[in-house]
């Protein structure tokens, strides 16, 4: 699991220190790494499909804390920071986290594991002879996951999301079998148990071999493998897959059943939930570290995949006192396993093109098994990368996988460099379409490290990219259409815009309807194919903005612009008029939250391509960018959350779910303390008699109806 690689000290010390305002170049590339950090976080955690190595996104990472740290930002700018994970995909109902889920700092040596103890004696006023006792156990490389137990029974599962937000995935954690779904003897009304799910390394293996045959997903690793299966809107599908949990931590709960860590994990296998055998009480670092030893030994034979060691204070009464700095526990750390490594020869580099221009070198190597995986391609970075490690084809190099998606070349060998071996060459040409490739300067008059090509759209690879962002579930979401197809409908030119997508059908059907014909096609997949299309027609303005795939638009920057602008029209205009720096559209637009120098300029110089132009326009006409719904904050049920149940009359459950999004209110499933108000249609069971217990307001579908038109102009 990705995690932040956090050097920083964070002991009370650095608390009071007054900071530097931030230039206005550090507050925009603090917020370019913010959003590149977002796209990152959404790439790994949301799509599984990590598009950067760990270190590379640490580095983003170092760098956006190092201007947190030393600047003073304003208070949306550090709210930027403080997110962790990625925020929720939106295909399922969210959840806030009462007690949010948060992150752990990282230690990579002995010696962090000093500073951490003594970090911890500095802010308790210890000495180094007053004992402290921590627990050890391993750190489980899967996901997060919220269990909500009330009066003993699992009402509700949530992942991590953003650490404030997750998803509700209640019917996929019925699914699975290790989590109970009636606590044995857990006296509490309300008890969040959280922990982590995985899927053992055979039963990875099992299933990978299986999707090989039936044409299924192939998961990179066992925690990918995790998140697809229990992220599945279709619970039957987590419920063939073999994932497991174990409970390490609580968050809401009305008491706890014991007053140190190890007890409550005690109290927590009595009730029937999986714990992790290997947890250990230690008194020491000395012991921390013993364990760590014992661990790592064990690590290959324990089934599933580790990362690292955890440490926790076991007094509960002292992890009150500790709290929490940013984004961790000061009473935790997590103490990484060093990377695997393997030693084979680079066969040749490959320059990948991405979307906006970037040219991408990917080390092709001899294919060499670094920590129980086969590993043929590693990532360079960029060409200040390969010149710095003078990194030269046909060398032997050390290759490094670090529970990592994307290997890293770490070193050549250079006793090994043959006498013929020439210093590499970084293309100045795109090596797809041939334009020039360059590096870009920055607002801070360094030069980007990314040649990019100057392509643009006459570029076939920066085309194919856009083409396959733009139909991503985040942007148009268009079913059935992934890389392969949209490399195909390239390639035979059926696709070459975003447009072509909309006109396929039309076009097809005026040459004979040729489509199904093709290889690998027949009548009832181009029908599907049809329908996902055309269910897309209609979509919000925000992933409309995101599709366009415009640099340095991620979501968030799109959702801002979708609420800043009324409608697709106008936010054209106002882009084209932007391109005047002292246009008043300028001005509007850089007073977006988020919105800098940096994002303007690319939003500008996207819209000042004429064929980037033309493509908004016919998409307009292809399809309806929907403004998003404005949400009252002044409703009586503002914050509030509601739950429908029985039989509505009036409403579909859809658009009586919209009703209350539209006043602000959240919209749950289930019936809890927490809930504010249910609305029962006739034939309303055992929600209903939830309401009675719990006291909370009933009314009718009526009652409600007259709610939403009191608030509705
Ligand atoms: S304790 C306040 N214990 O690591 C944080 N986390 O890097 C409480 N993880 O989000 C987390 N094994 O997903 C804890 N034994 C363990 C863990 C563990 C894996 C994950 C968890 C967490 C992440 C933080």
């Amino acid at each position: 699991m990705r995690h932040v690689r956090k050097r920083t000290r964070c002991g009370a010390e650095e608390a009071d220190m007054p900071k530097a305002e931030a230039p206005l170049r550090v507050v925009e590339r603090y917020r370019e790494l913010a959003a590149l950090v977002q796209f990152h976080d959404v790439a790994y955690h949301q799509n599984d499909n990590p598009q950067i190595s760990d270190a590379a996104y640490d580095e983003l990472r170092r760098e956006l804390n190092l201007i947190s740290e030393t600047y003073e930002l304003s208070f949306d700018d550090k709210k930027i920071a403080f997110k962790v994970g990625a925020p929720v995909s939106g295909r399922f109902e969210k959840v806030a986290h009462a007690v949010p889920m948060l992150s752990l700092a990282n230690g990579f040596s002995g010696e962090d594991i000093v500073d951490f103890d003594q970090r911890i004696r500095r802010f308790l006023g210890l000495t180094p002879e007053e004992s402290l006792t921590f627990t050890s156990e391993p750190k489980i490389d899967g996901l997060s996951l919220s269990l909500l137990y009330e009066n003993g029974s699992l009402v509700r599962a949530a992942t991590r999301g953003d650490g404030y937000e997750g998803e509700n995935v209640t019917a996929n954690a019925f699914e699975i079998g290790s989590i109970p779904r009636q606590l044995r003897g857990c006296p509490y009304a309300t008890f969040e148990v959280r922990g982590e799910v995985y899927m053992g390394t055979s039963d990875f293996k099992t299933l990978n071999n299986e999707n090989a045959k039936n044409g299924g997903q192939i998961f990179a690793n066992p925690r990918n493998a995790a998140a697809g299966s229990l992220r599945q809107l279709d619970a039957k599908i987590t419920r063939s897959r073999p994932l497991k949990f174990f409970a390490y931590a609580w968050g809401a709960a009305d008491g706890l059943p014991a007053d140190t860590q190890a007890g409550v994990i005690e109290h927590f296998a009595a009730w029937g939930l999986p714990t992790n055998p290997l947890m250990r009480v230690c008194n020491s670092v000395d012991d921390l570290l013993t364990e760590y030893r014992n661990i790592e030994q064990k690590r290959a034979s324990l089934g599933y995949d580790i990362d690292g060691v955890v440490y926790k204070v076991n007094s509960l009464a002292l992890q009150r006192r500790l709290g929490f700095v940013s984004r961790s526990p000061r009473w935790a750390i997590a103490h990484k396993f060093s990377a695997e490594q393997a030693i084979t020869v680079l066969e040749g580099i490959d320059i990948q093109v991405g979307r906006t221009g970037a040219l991408t070198p990917v080390a092709r190597l001899r294919p060499v098994t670094v920590g129980g995986v086969v590993v043929s391609n590693a990532t360079l970075h960029n060409e200040e990368e390969i010149a710095r490690k003078d990194i030269r084809i046909g060398d032997s190099v050390v290759v490094q996988r670090a529970g990592d998606v994307i290997p890293q070349i770490v070193a050549v060998q250079f006793e090994k460099r043959p006498e013929t071996s020439v210093p590499y060459q970084f293309p100045d040409f795109c090596p797809v379409c041939g334009s020039h490739a360059a590096r870009e300067s920055r607002a801070d008059g360094k030069t980007d490290a990314v040649k990019r090509c100057s392509g643009g759209l006459i570029c076939s690879a920066q085309q194919v990219e856009r083409l396959k962002h733009f139909v991503s579930r985040n942007a148009f979401d268009i079913d059935g259409m992934g890389d392969k197809i949209i490399e195909e409908f390239h390639g035979n030119g059926l696709v070459r815009s975003p447009v072509d997508i909309f006109t396929l059908q039309r076009r097809d059907r005026e040459s004979g309807s040729l489509l199904k014909e093709m290889d690998g096609w027949g009548e009832a997949s181009v029908a599907k194919l049809f329908a996902a299309i055309e269910s897309r027609r209609t979509i919000g303005l925000d992933r409309f903005i995101f599709a366009l795939g415009i640099r340095h638009v991620g979501e968030t920057t799109a959702k801002v612009l979708a609420r800043a602008y009324p409608n697709a029209w106008q936010f054209r205009d106002a882009m084209v008029s932007a391109s005047d720096t002292a246009h008043s559209a300028r001005s509007e637009l850089t007073s977006l939250d988020g919105i800098g120098e940096a994002v303007a300029g690319s939003l500008v110089d996207f819209f000042s391509e004429k064929q980037n132009l033309e493509v908004v326009v016919q998409l307009l006409e292809e399809v309806t960018a929907t403004p998003p719904i404005a949400v009252r904050t002044d409703s009586e049920v503002t914050g509030k959350t509601v739950v429908f149940t029985g039989a509505l009359e009036k409403l579909s459950r859809d658009e009586a779910k919209a009703t209350a999004e539209r006043l602000g209110a959240k919209v749950s499933g289930s019936v809890s303390k927490k809930t504010d108000l249910v609305i029962a249609g006739p034939g309303a069971g055992s929600k209903l008699k939830d309401a009675e217990k719990f006291g909370v307001k009933v009314i009718s579908e009526g009652e409600w109806l007259a709610i939403v038109e009191k608030h509705e102009v």
